[in-house]
């Protein structure tokens, strides 16, 4: 961690009440950033957003659907008049992996209320917030984006289903269209694809498939939700500022794409 890296920005995450985005909401108060906190589960969201008011950081939070761009224009508009200010740091982190008994659906058996379920959440929630927080970040001049992707982008892996492997595939591919527009504005936008990381999610697979993982990767354990938050923290942070348009693997050494 380093102390203030962030002091002031307002960083708005997504899916920021479990796993990943609680922990990068975590380590981003810990660097002096104000928090926008925003997650569909509203018990966890709230338990979530007073506990790092606790710790002293300045937070505010709202229940939204990410895929529902009404919900999250209005909430932008509460959440930045609450904070004083507009949006320098977007974390693109709310993603959904539904399975059945730890399996995810064959293709041909797909729900297709499910496919657009996991398309709305993972890909058009990343488009939404990207879009509400950009023009401000073009007038200001400054800005960070960190799009939350996947080892299951680059390499089939069978426990994901199709819908999810597409979406963090298509993540990629909207993290590079946009470093590109938003590049000559100052702003930088990367991904990061996490291997297996210790989360509710991961527990959606069943024993068996993650010990597979657990053997083929090759720091031989999972990661822990602060691996993936310091990259995030980096992915923003002055240190990285000649990076863009990129997607960062954390995964411990498993699939080394
Ligand atoms: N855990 C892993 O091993 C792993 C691996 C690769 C990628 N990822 C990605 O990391 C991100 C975070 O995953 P996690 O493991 O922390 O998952 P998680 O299930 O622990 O947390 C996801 C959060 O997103 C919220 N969410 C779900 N649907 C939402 C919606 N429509 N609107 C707003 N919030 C919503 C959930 O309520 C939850 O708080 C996801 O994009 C996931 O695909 C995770």
């Amino acid at each position: 961690m380093t102390p203030h890296r962030h002091h002031d920005r307002i960083v708005l995450v997504t899916g920021a009440a479990n796993g990943i985005g609680a922990s990068i909401s975590k380590q981003y108060a810990q660097e002096g950033a104000k928090l926008a906190l925003v997650d569909v589960n509203e018990a966890a969201l709230v338990a979530h957003a007073k506990a790092l008011e606790a710790l002293g950081g300045q937070v505010a939070w709202s229940v939204v659907d990410v895929s529902n761009y009404v919900q999250c224009e209005k909430a932008l508009s509460d959440l930045t008049a609450s904070l004083g200010g507009t949006v320098d740091i977007l974390i693109n982190n709310a993603g959904i992996s539904p399975k059945k008994n730890g399996e995810p659906a064959h293709f041909w058996e797909m729900d297709p209320e499910e496919w657009m379920h996991v398309v709305g959440v993972n890909l058009n929630g990343a488009f939404n917030w990207s879009r509400l927080v950009t023009p401000s970040m073009v007038h200001n001049r400054l800005g960070g984006i960190v799009n939350m992707s996947s080892v299951a982008a680059k390499f089939f892996v069978p426990f994901t289903g199709a819908h999810y492997g597409t979406t963090k595939a298509a993540l990629i591919g909207f993290t590079r269209d946009l470093a590109a527009e938003l590049g000559p504005y100052g702003i930088t936008v990367n991904a990061i694809a996490p291997g297996r990381i210790k989360t509710p999610l991961m527990l959606t697979a069943n024993q068996a498939t993650n010990d597979a993982i657990l053997a083929q990767t090759a720091l031989r354990k999972f990661g822990e939700p602060e691996d993936v938050a310091e990259m995030a923290c980096f992915l923003t942070s002055k240190e990285s500022r000649f990076v863009t348009g990129q997607t960062v693997d954390v995964a411990g050494g498993w699939l080394m794409t």
